[in-house]
């Protein structure tokens, strides 16, 4: 059930975030370009995964989607008269090196620079994400993340990456979210490549928590002055009770959704005291790994959405907790089902900001998706504004009590494909009609846009004054 949220007062500015504050809105490689074979383009496990009948909610897939391949200077254009100045987006692995590995795709290549060129034309910071669950599905046929090979295949690409945009972008990420593309994708087998079961989702974790240094280190070695950061998907973890089943339950969850991928990378391990079953790992560990799990990055960013309500569970193996579903807690949701929540947000930054090591902190996606309706060449997606506005509050109250939070990027720009869930979940600052490709900005695009007028009025306004000569 989707309930409509009451309007919120909301009073803040640009400048009560903090004069570096960063603002954009994030994007994926697969989820907006579209053009899925053009231009010597190889297939992803995401071309291949949409093709297998009932994966996808009516059979739909990315093969057009946005169009941004070809309408990206649109939408940069479109982003700029935001007044959005940062704007995240990932590489296809497979459009630059179509076999994942080997031969590049000067064709690939001339694209993302054609993008990083014309963001810098309209002074978009572009804010580069290099895998965002698009692998090479050459590299897939060969055991994709289960392979340990992953990590010769991960390094030439990011070094191909590094070598042709280094001189360019400055802001990196290395992965999107481990948890979910190795849970969804290596576990449940609800995303691409479909993989079930612990003997995938194992060697998944681990060789995704070694890329996800090695990328760092690479970066930090090629791009003088980069600024590297990597992803976490997070949520809140509330015990359905006080029993002491539910909040052992609640433990785990929070171990495996919001823990397991953070602290390798901090040099704390996998944390298998909760997770017993997590020391199948060191089948596949070699001496070095520990070491080299640990990369000190620049920035973390956090990416919140909800929280989630946990309960004991006799039936699900290992964990023994599931999820309340927020459908069935009389709750405000969004269209995938996902209490909304502000303070978990809050909660996901103390969280993260506690950990001795994050040096900063980023909100590299936060969004939702409502039931948006086109009418008379506007959408009044007045949920979704007060839902940014609220999780902005708790964000500037992290801030004021000392977290070390810079950035916040809305997930995300247009509408587009959302995974196996297809194109009902709208979750854009900017509706698309899907048949002519057209955009409008929704409400929620109009206010982030006036909001972030003030910030932009008040840096014309900086220069103004320092350029007037002194004397
Ligand atoms: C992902 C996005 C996705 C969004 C909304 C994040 O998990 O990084 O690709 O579209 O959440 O589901």
């Amino acid at each position: 059930m989707t309930h409509t949220s009451e309007q919120s007062n909301f009073d803040l500015q640009p400048e009560d975030f903090g004069e570096d504050f960063v603002w954009g809105v994030s994007t994926a490689a697969y989820q907006i370009e579209g053009a899925h074979e053009a231009h010597g383009k190889g297939i992803s496990i995401w071309d291949e995964f949409v093709t297998k009948k009932g994966t996808i909610f009516e059979n739909q897939h990315g093969q057009i989607t946005c169009d941004f391949y070809n309408k990206y200077k649109e939408d940069i254009l479109l982003m700029k008269s935001m007044n959005i100045d940062h704007f995240r987006f990932s590489l296809s692995w497979s459009r630059i090196l179509p076999d994942g590995t080997g031969k590049v795709n000067p064709q690939g290549i001339a694209f993302y620079n054609d993008v990083i060129n014309f963001c810098l034309e309209c002074g978009v910071t572009p804010w580069v994400t290099l895998y965002h669950w698009d692998l090479p599905q050459t590299l897939e046929d060969l055991g994709g993340w289960t392979n340990r090979k992953v990590l010769e295949w991960f390094e030439a690409y990011v070094k191909i990456c590094s070598k042709h945009f280094g001189d360019r972008v400055k802001h990196w990420m290395v992965l999107n979210e481990p948890m979910v593309f190795t849970g969804a994708g290596y576990f449940l087998g609800v995303h691409a490549p479909g993989k079930k079961g612990l003997r995938n989702f194992i060697p998944a974790i681990h060789h995704a928590v070694l890329c996800q240094a090695l990328g760092g280190r690479l970066l930090r070695k090629m791009v003088p002055g980069a600024i590297i950061g990597t992803t976490f998907s997070c949520s809140q973890i509330t015990p359905r009770s006080n029993s002491k089943k539910d909040l052992k339950a609640a433990d785990k969850a929070d171990t495996l959704l919001n823990r397991l991928f953070i602290e390798p990378s901090l040099g704390l391990g996998y944390p298998d005291e909760s997770i017993p079953v997590l020391r199948k790992i060191k089948k596949y560990e070699k001496p070095e790994d520990a070491q080299n799990s640990i990369f000190d990055f620049d920035f973390i960013g956090v990416q919140n959405y909800t929280r989630e309500v946990v309960r004991h569970s006799y039936t699900v193996p290992y964990l023994r907790a599931k999820i309340v579903k927020a459908s069935d807690r009389n709750v405000q949701t969004t269209l995938m089902d996902w209490e909304v929540y502000p303070p978990s947000i809050y909660e996901m930054l103390k969280k993260f900001n506690a950990y001795e090591g994050v040096k900063k902190i980023l909100i590299t996606e936060n969004g939702a998706a409502f039931e948006d309706s086109l009418k008379d060449g506007k959408v009044n997606d007045l949920e979704r504004t007060s839902y940014i506005q609220n999780y902005l509050k708790q964000v500037h109250k992290a801030s004021s009590e000392g977290v070390k939070v810079s950035g916040y990027f809305v997930w995300t720009f247009t509408d587009n494909f959302e995974w196996a869930e297809g194109y009902y979940p709208r979750f854009g600052l900017v509706h698309i009609n899907f048949k002519t490709l057209k955009r409008t900005i929704k409400a929620s695009g109009k206010w982030y846009r006036d909001f972030l007028r003030k910030k932009e009025q008040k840096e014309v306004f900086k220069t103004k004054k320092t350029d007037v000569p002194i004397g």
